[in-house]
């Protein structure tokens, strides 16, 4: 198998060809459907959110339904001992967790990724937004899952003032939002910092693990699974997205063949 595979198309076409348990991970980072309800806070102005069509409301059931039928793919899609991480804000973790549990996916963990550089809050009329949700969980109630104990408990997080050495990994991890440098080959409105997929990635699964996207967007899963030695597989319906992941997965596998 190659290191990596990106495929640029609707993601329910490409997953409903692939055989059942085919990946040891999934991470899913969906959209969190708020581009025509929504305002946020750019470069200090309040600006109404656009992330493009792939993030439009559709109304509450009909996001719950989106939301269901991709799950429903990944858990046949999940080896019998491999987990999925489903991220999002409240807009989307809840309809996904409710889906979840609906399907039988078996929830392990509800991690906080607290970004201490968040975005204040213009209207100065609400809290100020400054967290994401995961949700881990595994294929189903009677499945196993990996977890890798020793390196989240004696890892190295310096960014993480939470993370004392020697101490158990914790549910709430202060990851900053994603850096510049991150984003030098290009940008997306919702790419993840590397340092939360990797903690992700060597948390779940083993050096020879195959990783899934199914909304892979700038490809920050795949740059993380390649980096730690894993092989990668996603999906993104938008072009662009798609060239930056390459340029991102190209990149990184440059860099470690450097470094060989
Ligand atoms: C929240 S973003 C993921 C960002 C990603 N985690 C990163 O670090 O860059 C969701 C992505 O899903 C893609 N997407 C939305 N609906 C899709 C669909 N039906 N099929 C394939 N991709 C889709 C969007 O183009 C977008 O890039």
């Amino acid at each position: 198998m190659a290191d990596y595979t990106i495929y640029n198309d609707d993601t329910f076409s490409v997953m409903s060809q692939m055989p059942d348990e085919s990946f040891d991970m999934i991470f899913a980072d969906p959209p969190y459907m708020i581009s025509n309800v929504g305002t946020s806070c750019q470069n200090g102005k309040l600006v109404k959110i656009n992330k493009g069509k792939w993030d439009a409301c559709q109304g509450a059931e009909a996001n719950f339904e989106f939301h269901k039928r991709w799950l429903k793919e990944c858990q046949r899609l999940l080896k019998k001992d491999g987990t999925l991480w489903v991220s999002g804000t409240y807009h989307s973790i809840h309809p996904c967790g409710y889906a979840m549990q609906q399907l039988g996916i078996h929830i392990l963990n509800e991690i906080v990724w607290f970004k201490p550089n968040a975005s204040p809050n213009l209207s100065c009329k609400y809290f100020t937004a400054s967290h994401e949700s995961l949700i881990w969980a595994r294929k189903n109630y009677k499945s196993k899952h990996y977890f890798n104990y020793a390196a989240m408990k004696d890892g190295n997080f310096p960014k993480d003032t939470l993370k004392k050495p020697n101490k158990q990994m914790r549910t709430v991890w202060v990851i900053p939002a994603t850096p510049q440098e991150e984003k030098k080959l290009g940008r997306h409105p919702t790419q993840k910092p590397l340092a939360l997929l990797e903690r992700i990635i060597q948390a779940s699964t083993k050096p020879d693990a195959i990783v899934f996207d199914p909304f892979m967007g700038s490809g920050t899963t795949g740059v993380a699974a390649l980096k730690l030695g894993r092989k990668f597989v996603g999906v993104d319906s938008e072009k662009a997205y798609c060239e930056l992941a390459e340029k991102r997965l190209n990149a990184i596998l440059a860099q470690l063949s450097l470094a060989i």
